[in-house]
């Protein structure tokens, strides 16, 4: 299996990267800090800020030149962002947020186009924050609706690849350190149910949720290509 993952430094993209190298899968990577899996043959990894939406081409002709065709993309690489209102929010700050929840996303399915290499299915990795909209999630919440958007607007253009966004649920990932340790759920209270997730099944780790993700990939491909799908109601 062919994969190549962005933002395989740590949490979710790690957890992937690993149970992927552990079934004799290739894997590519991208993030800032690199992968921190040295002594496996099979990854090829690239440190590329994504945020740097100039790099990314130059970054991809080089990480990619062995690759004839992708069995998986997973657009994973996500930043969050401070939880505050919009209205104090820096919109350089969420120009930022944008370039690497987004955009760069949109500059790797472009080069697989462009370039003409098949790639069989692409995750996504969105959240339900971009649908609940809350208090405080400003930025965040409009990136992940806007990677909604992008992976249905792709698929009209990509027909023969099954595109997914898709929310993966709660992740115990560095992520929901500043969630649940920084942000005060008095003044934005959607963390509460956060704070009281941790530690428990309602929030595995990176390596459970990854082996989740990596098992529904053949039930994802039974439904439309461009949808967007909540691994919770999956479950149901
Ligand atoms: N944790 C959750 O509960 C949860 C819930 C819903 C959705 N998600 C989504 O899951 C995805 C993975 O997040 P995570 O929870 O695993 O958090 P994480 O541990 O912070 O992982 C984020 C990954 O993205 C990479 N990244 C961030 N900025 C980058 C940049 N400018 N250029 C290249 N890579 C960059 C990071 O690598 P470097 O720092 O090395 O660059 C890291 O590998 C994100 O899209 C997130 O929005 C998470």
């Amino acid at each position: 299996m062919n994969v190549l993952i962005t933002g395989n430094s740590s949490g979710l993209g790690l957890g992937l990267t690993k149970r992927l190298l552990a079934q004799d899968a290739i894997v590519w990577g991208m993030s800032r800090s690199g992968c921190p899996i040295h002594d496996d043959d099979g990854l090829r990894d690239r440190k590329v800020d994504l945020g740097n939406l100039n790099a990314i081409e130059e970054a991809m002709d080089r990480l990619m030149s062995d690759c004839l065709r992708l069995d998986l993309l997973v657009l994973n690489a996500g930043i969050l962002g401070r939880i505050q209102e919009m209205h104090t929010t820096d919109v350089h700050d969420l120009e930022h947020l944008y370039r690497v929840n987004v955009w760069a996303n949109k500059m790797i399915l472009d080069w697989f186009i462009e370039r003409r290499i098949p790639v069989e299915q692409v995750i996504a990795i969105s959240s339900g924050a971009g649908h609940n909209l809350s208090h405080g999630w400003g930025g965040y919440a409009m990136s992940k609706s806007s990677v909604n958007d992008l992976i249905a607007l792709y698929a009209h253009e990509m027909p023969d690849t099954h595109l997914t966004a898709l929310a993966p649920g709660l992740v115990d990932t560095g992520m929901q350190d500043y969630l649940c340790e920084d942000v005060d759920a008095d003044e934005f209270p959607s963390v509460q149910k956060l704070k009281d997730a941790r530690g428990t099944d309602a929030m595995p780790s990176p390596d459970e949720s990854a082996e989740q993700i990596l098992g529904l990939l053949d039930t994802l491909k039974k439904g439309d290509s461009g949808q967007f799908v909540d691994v919770r109601t999956m479950n149901d």
